[in-house]
């Protein structure tokens, strides 16, 4: 199963929910760079993973959890072996241990004959985290609710895009926690944004107005994003944005010659750099 990386084209942060979680309105595009879930059939019961990141194996890699989730919720006995090859950072915002649990449902699903609907596995999906029912939706979706809630909307044609992340991850919980009421908003940049991929003559996407309403605040509790944003416009993206709540960013290219130049400048700079485009 190929996993792939998301971006975040606008992130409209309306309000602070009973629960504790924010509500949200974002435009989610896959990517083309993806991790890859292999999955094979264990009679014996047992439920194991491997992967090439030795530190995300354990219960609590959300791959392992959804197959757990999975048999627990159909009662399914029968066992897997996932063997996960990480290209997706993590703590970056790309969403990729999201991708890996979308994955791990969609392929076992499969593998084990269960027959659930994409919508079931979605539903399955939100409850190991906001971003897992995006995928069950990709390439190109609405999200609301937490985030948890998606639409499909028409899929983009191809844009080429760099990808910029910064040493340091980002906790998701800690960048929710501290924003203020002030910096929410009405969704409006996100209705923007959509109005925009429906125009006719369509804007080049170096043009479109993106949005993500955590991004101030990242720029302040982590320095290293502020200066992420900033090397990407040195290296000539016009208009860098996070993905996310961080701490990758990335900047759109109708052009692809343009993207590979601005990705061989940022190559050098440390961090973690790839060039990739739109599904
Ligand atoms: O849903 P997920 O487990 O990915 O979210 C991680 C944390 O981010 C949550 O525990 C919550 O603190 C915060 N969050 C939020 N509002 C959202 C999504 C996440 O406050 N819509």
């Amino acid at each position: 199963m190929r996993a792939p990386a998301k971006i975040n084209l606008s992130l409209d942060v309306l309000g602070r929910r009973p629960d504790g979680y924010h509500a949200l309105r974002s435009v989610m595009q896959t990517l083309d760079v993806h991790d890859t879930l292999e999955l094979s059939p264990d009679p014996t019961g047992a439920l194991t993973l491997t992967c090439d990141a030795p530190a995300l194996i354990g219960p609590t890699n959300l791959a392992w959890r959804a197959a757990d989730l999975l048999r627990q919720e159909t009662g399914y006995t029968d066992g897997a072996r996932l063997t996960l090859r990480k290209r997706v950072p993590v703590d970056a915002g790309l969403g990729g241990g999201s991708s890996d649990a979308a994955a791990a449902l969609l392929g076992l699903n499969r593998l084990w004959g269960l027959g659930l609907s994409i919508e079931r596995l979605a539903v399955l999906g939100a409850r190991l985290g906001s971003d897992v029912p995006f995928f069950f939706y990709a390439p190109t979706a609405l999200a609301t609710g937490r985030g948890e809630t998606v639409a499909s909307l028409p899929p983009l044609p191809r844009v080429h895009v760099v990808l910029y992340k910064p040493d340091s991850g980002v906790s998701t919980r800690q960048v929710f926690a501290a924003l203020t009421p002030a910096l929410y908003s009405d969704g409006s940049r996100t209705e923007a944004l959509l109005a925009t991929l429906r125009a006719d003559p369509p804007l080049p996407p170096d043009r479109w107005p993106l949005s993500n309403d955590l991004q101030r605040t990242v720029r302040l509790l982590y320095p290293a994003v502020a200066r992420a944003l900033d090397a990407l416009r040195d290296a000539g993206a016009s208009n860098p944005l996070m993905t996310g709540s961080g701490s990758t960013c990335y900047a759109l290219f109708p052009d692809e010659d343009d993207a590979r130049r601005v990705h061989e400048r940022l190559s050098g700079a440390g961090g973690w750099t790839a060039l990739t485009s739109t599904t």
